[in-house]
Parts: C-alpha cells; structure tokens; sequence
C-alpha cells in the first residue's frame, strides 16, 4: 500500500484514499500507524462495510473504533456511511483535531433518484454534522448525471457527488466544474474500485483535469460503444495546446434527443463528434444540418451556436474527399483555383454504406462521374441514382475498366483487421486506376493500398480521412484552424 501510495503521489494526485475493508491480515495499532504516517500524501481512511457495498463484514464497534483510531494516528479524512454518522459524530465529539474532517456518504447501487431525492437525503447528511457531503448514485443514463451537477452547484456544504457506472463517467470528470470537493481516481486501469472510475492518469493527462473551472466549455463524442474513441486525446491537447478553456469528453449515449434536451446549455454540449450508432438518428435532434450532410442522410459533428440551437455537419466526406484531391495534385500538380481535380473523373466507389454515401455525394459534388460498386446490389442502386451515377456489382467492377486515370474509393470492410488478407478488388483491376483510396485505417495499408502502389497508382490512406474529419470538425467547433501537425503526432503516437 506504501508503493501505491507513492505511485499515486507521482502521478500527481493531492490525497490516497486507504480502503481498510481491503486489506487481508490487518491489524489496526501495528499498521494504520505506519500507512497514516508514512504516507507521502494526505489520507482518506475508509472501512467500508458489505451493506454498504464494501468489503469489511466485522464487527461494527471494532470498524468505528478503528476509523477513530486513524483519526487519532493524523489521518486527515475519514469516510463515514450515513447510517451510522451520527453516532460516528457523536463519539469523537470534542476530540477533533482541525486538521481532521468526517466524510459522510451515502451510496445508491440501483439508480440515480430524482432531485428533490437527492437534495432531501444531501440534508439528512448535513443534519449528522458531516464537514463533506458524499452522494453516490448509479448512472441508468448519462442524463443521471445533471441531477447531481443541479444538486452539487446549488450546496452549500462541500460536497462530492459521483454518479457510478460507464455512463456517469462525466460526474467525475467535471467534479471541478460544478464545485466538487473531490474526484476519485484509479492507480490502474485493473484496479478501480467502482464501475466506471477513471485512472488519476486518464484525469491529469487525457481530460485536462486541474484545467476544468466553472465556466470550462464542454465537448464530447456521444455513440454507443464509446470508450474506445481517441478523439478525446487528440481534442483535449489542443485544446491545452492553444489555451483553449474547454475540455472534450466521452459521452456514452443511448438516447440522442434526451441527451440534447438535458444538457441544453451554452457550455455543456457546445460541440460534440457524433459516432456509432447515432450519425443518423441525431439528426432529428438538430436545428439545422448542412445540406450535403441532409442528403448523405448522417452526421458525425453537432456544434451548438450562441442562441443554444444546434447545427450539424458531415465531416467524414469533406476529408475523404480533400485527402483525394490533394492525392490528384499530387499527380496533376497545380489546377486553376476554385477547381476541383475530380471534376470530369470516373471515380468508383466500392461499397454503400456510411462511408460510402459521403464519398459519393462528395465525389458528385465536385463533378466526378461516380459509379457505386456494392456486394449488395440494390443499395449500390438506390445510391448511384441518388448521386446521378451508374450502379454495379462488386464482381462486375472487377472487368471494369472504360478509360485511363480513373479513381478508386473503397469504402467496404472488405481488408480490415484482422482479415487483413482480404481486399475487394483484385490486382489485375488496377491497373486503370491513377489513384486508390481505402477508407480501412487498421491496417493503414491494407492489401488492396499495397497492390495499387504495385500496379503505379498512387494511394491515399484511411487515416488522413480520419485525420482531415477531424481537424474540419475542431475548425467547426472553435473557428480556429486546427493544430494539424499536433494532431498528426498524436495520430502517429497512439495508432
Ligand atoms: N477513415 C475514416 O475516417 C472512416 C470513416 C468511416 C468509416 N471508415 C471505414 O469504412 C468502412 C465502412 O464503414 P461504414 O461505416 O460505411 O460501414 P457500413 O455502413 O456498415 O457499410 C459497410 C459496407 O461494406 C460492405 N461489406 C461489408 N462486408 C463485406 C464483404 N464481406 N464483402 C463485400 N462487401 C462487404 C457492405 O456491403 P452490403 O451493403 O452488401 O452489406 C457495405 O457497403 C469501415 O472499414 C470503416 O472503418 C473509415
């Protein structure tokens, strides 16, 4: 417990909490003394008691008269459960040192209850004399969570208000932002002690936490899963970088419309990137949504303007098709300006999904003659007559091969991790390709990437799909160029 606590001390957080309840083979006079006083940090004392979701199923006079005997020892927190608080209170009535303060908490495993719940149960804590109130709920939505922001802004104790669970990870994460007197953070991914507890890491370096003030913006990526996204990373550097008061976080969101309809403030949801599975179904949370996103028919950037309204954009296609247009400089070099070097090409996309609906409306919005190749044949059809194309099979695309300098977008699955061995077009239909792209980023150079360089082509990756969508929605977002080279480092460090 001693390296941990020395480990906590280097990562950088200002208290360790010493969960008696889980430690085997304690005894209190020998060891307590040792941990309080060897600690590099102030302590926290905590004896939690299986009834109240712990571990320690002693005896409850030997549990209270050993969170005294921390006292006693320097400790300079001890958490309480509201059950027994008062008689806690009462017994060291008189015999507190200043520098000692009694947490007083309360935990609800099953769900978040409503405000005036809250705010009833928050008064019954401050009625046992507590110096910190502790309310912990259970997140059955991310929504849960304003109901503790509301309650933990409006006290006038201090307070800590944490709502459990993946879906209230934002309760910890903006503690500081509605006057939380602490978060708790994990030494380890392994090692939390709650569902949905982040690391001390993750809160100093990923969210920026001792960054995080009052009037902080908030950001986020809302989808389901979420978790995984590295755009919390590349935003919340930038958003340091440039000075920026702003944190981006990760939204787990079931109900987009709830979602929007709870958080409706100016500086909570000021943007957020829009993931799995909601690019479609947002949209009819939004004010406005910019006419190629209507007609690609997804979204995957919201950005909330002063008046609240809410306006969303499609930036997957604008960085596919900048990354292609920089690739046919590239072979063309320079082109009047204004001109896009796709207008007049043939340019085949192979697939019908998301992916590919924006890379055919944003092919045919540049001029190009767009043909859609798709395993199933009716959604290439309802596509290409969308976008004024031609619609074939995966197979038929294989013996197709009209002209010289035609441009090629894959945008099915097809060579993804882990079937990195799979491509959806065979080498020998290259060859009348000047330019392939995959929109596939693991790997970044797919089979079918490697086989267009060896058949001349050049080739344009997934990866500045994803890296040009996001410097578009970080623009959007903030109205300043984004730090293109910040997040190119970042891109390459965490792939
Ligand atoms: N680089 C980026 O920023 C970026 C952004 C978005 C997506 N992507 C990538 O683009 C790819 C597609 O994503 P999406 O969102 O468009 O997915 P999606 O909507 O599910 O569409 C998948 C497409 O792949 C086709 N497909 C799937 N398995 C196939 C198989 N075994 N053989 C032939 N065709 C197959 C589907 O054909 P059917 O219609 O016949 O099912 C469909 O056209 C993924 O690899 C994704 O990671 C990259």
């Amino acid at each position: 417990m001693l390296m941990q606590m020395r480990k906590a001390k280097n990562i950088g957080a200002d208290v360790v909490e010493i969960r008696l309840d889980c430690l085997t083979n304690f005894n209190p006079h020998r060891d307590l003394e040792i941990l309080i006083n060897q600690s590099p940090l102030p302590t926290l004392v905590t004896c939690r008691p299986v009834w109240e979701g712990g571990q320690y199923e002693g005896d409850e006079t030997e549990r209270q008269y050993v969170l005294r005997l921390a006292m006693q020892f320097g400790a300079n927190y001890v958490d309480v459960e509201l059950e027994i608080a008062h008689d806690f209170n009462d017994s060291i009535y008189g015999k507190k040192p200043d520098s000692f303060k009694v947490i007083v908490s309360s935990h609800n495993f099953h769900n978040t209850p409503s405000n005036e719940a809250i705010a009833s149960l928050v008064a019954r804590i401050q009625a046992t004399g507590a110096d910190i109130v502790k309310i912990a709920t259970t997140a059955l939505d991310v929504t849960d969570c304003a109901s503790i922001f509301q309650i933990m802004v409006h006290s006038q104790v201090p307070i800590i208000g944490i709502v459990m669970g993946e879906r209230g990870l934002i309760s910890r994460l903006l503690s500081p932002k509605f006057g939380g007197y602490l978060t708790y953070g994990a030494l380890e991914a392994g090692a939390i002690s709650v569902p949905g507890q982040p690391t001390a890491k993750d809160l100093l370096d990923l969210y920026n936490f001792r960054l995080i003030r009052p009037d902080t913006k908030v950001y986020g990526i809302i989808g389901k899963p979420v978790g995984h996204s590295k755009s919390p990373l590349l935003f919340n550097a930038a958003f340091k970088a440039v000075g920026l008061n702003a944190v981006y976080l990760h939204f787990l969101v079931d109900d987009v419309e709830k979602f929007f309809n709870t958080y409706s403030c100016i500086d909570f949801a000021s943007g957020c990137s829009c993931t799995i599975p909601h690019k479609e179904v947002a949209l009819k949370s939004m004010d406005e949504i910019d006419p190629t996103a209507k007609k690609i028919g997804a979204i995957n950037n919201i950005v909330r303007r002063p008046d609240g309204t809410l306006i969303a954009f499609n930036t997957d296609y604008i960085g596919a098709i900048s990354a292609i247009e920089d690739g046919l400089r590239e072979i063309n070099g320079v082109i009047p300006a204004g001109a896009s070097p796709l207008s007049g090409k043939l340019l085949v996309v192979l697939g019908a999904g998301g992916a590919g609906k924006s890379l055919a409306y944003g092919a045919a919005q540049k001029g190009a003659r767009v043909v859609v190749a798709n395993r199933t044949f009716e959604r290439a059809k309802e596509l290409a007559d969308k976008v004024g194309g031609l619609a074939m099979t995966l197979a038929e695309a294989e013996n197709f091969h009209p002209e010289d300098g035609m441009v090629l977008a894959n945008t099915t699955s097809v060579g993804m991790t882990p079937h990195t061995d799979a491509t959806p077009l065979a080498k020998h239909a290259l060859k009348r390709y000047c330019l392939v792209f995959d929109a596939i980023y693991t790997p970044k150079d797919t089979r079918l990437l490697e086989e267009a360089k060896e058949s001349g082509a050049i080739v344009v990756h997934g990866t500045e799909m994803l890296i040009r969508q996001g410097f578009e929605q970080y623009k959007n977002f903030t109205g300043l160029p984004a730090p293109e080279q910040l997040f190119r480092q970042l891109m390459e460090e965490h792939a």
